[in-house]
């Protein structure tokens, strides 16, 4: 039988922290360009680079979870408690999927409003939703709504990871780092 690995590889390390700092810079965008009375070409390229790099990162995201189901995850240390390996996987499945519904929602909201994606315009990327008031105001709500789960669960994660690597100091942070088994 295969030994289980004890880290990450390479590229599944690699599209972890591509797409955490993305959606660590997606989301200030966000809450930031919807603002009232922010300076018109500043809201214009928040939104712009919102929109863009959201579009982008839904490929990026789904090459990440592809991976992920072809490579499996290192096991938890054998003396974590049961509780605490529940919630990292219940955490981790729900971060995958809100991972999937922010971008989804993001751009029902923006085609259904009618607005365009720049970049996606330029290479001449199908628009695959059509006009819809009642579509973009649910659609809007949907990521308003997904993107504050979103938040409690990344402040749950990053709160773990910390766990991890300065009190129980288990080899768990250092697996998504850095090459090599480590325990
Ligand atoms: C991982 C990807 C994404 C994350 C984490 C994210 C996050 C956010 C957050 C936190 C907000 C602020 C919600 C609020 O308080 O009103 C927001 C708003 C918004 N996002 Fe995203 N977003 C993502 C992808 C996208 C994509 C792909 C698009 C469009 C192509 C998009 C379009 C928008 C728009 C138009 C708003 C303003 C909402 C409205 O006024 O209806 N987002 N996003």
């Amino acid at each position: 039988m295969a030994q289980e690995p004890k880290s990450y590889d390479r590229v599944a390390r690699l599209l972890h922290w591509v797409v955490a700092a993305a959606i660590l810079l997606m989301i200030p965008a966000g809450l930031v360009m919807v603002r009232d009375g922010l300076p018109r070409p500043v809201q214009d390229a928040l939104f712009f680079f919102h929109k863009n790099t959201g579009a982008a990162l839904l490929v990026v995201i789904m090459l990440r979870i592809l991976w992920r189901i072809f490579h499996h995850a290192p096991p938890l240390p054998r003396d974590l408690p049961n509780w605490q390996r529940k919630v990292a996987g219940l955490s981790h499945g729900l971060l995958y999927a809100l991972m999937i519904v922010m971008p989804v929602t993001g751009y029902i909201r923006v085609r259904a409003g009618g607005f365009p994606i720049e970049v996606l315009d330029a290479i001449g990327f199908p628009v695959l939703i059509p006009r819809n008031k009642a579509l973009a105001d649910t659609a809007s709500w949907l990521h308003e709504t997904a993107g504050w789960g979103l938040m409690a669960i990344l402040a749950l994660h990053i709160g773990a990871a910390l766990y991890h690597g300065l009190v129980r100091r288990d080899g768990v942070w250092g697996r998504m780092w850095r090459r090599g088994p480590r325990t």
